[in-house]
């Protein structure tokens, strides 16, 4: 099931082999990989090739996947600038999870905000689920500022570890509401 999704400045699309190379390069970066949970480091091509691999599997998997693993890619250049997931859906409790990254040299932008809210949209006015779960390792206050602007509150501190560098850490555990979501665009 192919789906896009375009906003103002990106299209939000499944990932394809063509995506290898921008994939390797985004996420073999110590800098950004340490605030993501499963993200191995070094991060080689066939991370990205077993990587892709499965997000193909998982969309092939059913007409109702528990996941949509977006590549974010730039319009209109036509690159690969990050990633965003919409995982762990929940069909009967209407919940989802699924965190983004953008490559460091295109943060703070406004790239991510604009991928996640319509990961966001997607998630509560297309598939009509009601909760979305999220989180951040502590001291991430770039993805906190974020979700924040985005209607996230932080509900929960968990143990957590990061797969790149094998650290420790707290995980800051944030939920958004469709209603407050909904709420919000009023
Ligand atoms: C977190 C992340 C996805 C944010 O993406 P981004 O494109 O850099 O963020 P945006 O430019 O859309 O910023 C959204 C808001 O967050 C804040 N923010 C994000 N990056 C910032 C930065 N470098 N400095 C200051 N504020 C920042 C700002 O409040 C911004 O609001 P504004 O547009 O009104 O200024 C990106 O920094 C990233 O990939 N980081 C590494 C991986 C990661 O942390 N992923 C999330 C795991 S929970």
């Amino acid at each position: 099931m192919d789906i896009k999704i375009e906003t103002s400045r990106l299209t939000l699309r499944p990932w394809g082999e063509e995506d290898i190379e921008q994939l390797t390069l985004g996420l073999n970066d110590l800098k950004l990989a340490k605030w993501l949970a499963f993200v191995p480091h070094p991060y080689s091509t066939s991370h990205a090739k077993n990587w892709i691999k499965r997000c193909q599997e998982i969309s092939n998997a059913s007409i109702r996947p528990n996941a949509y693993e977006f590549a974010v890619e730039l319009r209109p250049e036509r690159i690969v600038i990050g990633g965003v997931s919409l995982n762990k859906i929940d069909w009967q409790a209407g919940t989802g999870g699924g965190g983004i990254w953008i490559a460091n040299h295109y943060q703070g932008r406004g790239y991510g905000g604009e991928a996640f809210e319509a990961k966001i949209r997607f998630a509560f006015c297309e598939l009509g689920l009601t909760k979305l779960v999220n989180g951040y390792f502590d001291g991430n206050e770039n993805s906190w500022a974020m979700q924040r602007k985005l209607g996230y509150r932080r509900v929960a501190e968990v143990t957590s570890r990061c797969m790149a560098d094998g650290r420790q850490t707290i995980e800051h555990v944030t939920t958004l509401l469709r209603s407050d979501w909904e709420d919000r665009e009023d």
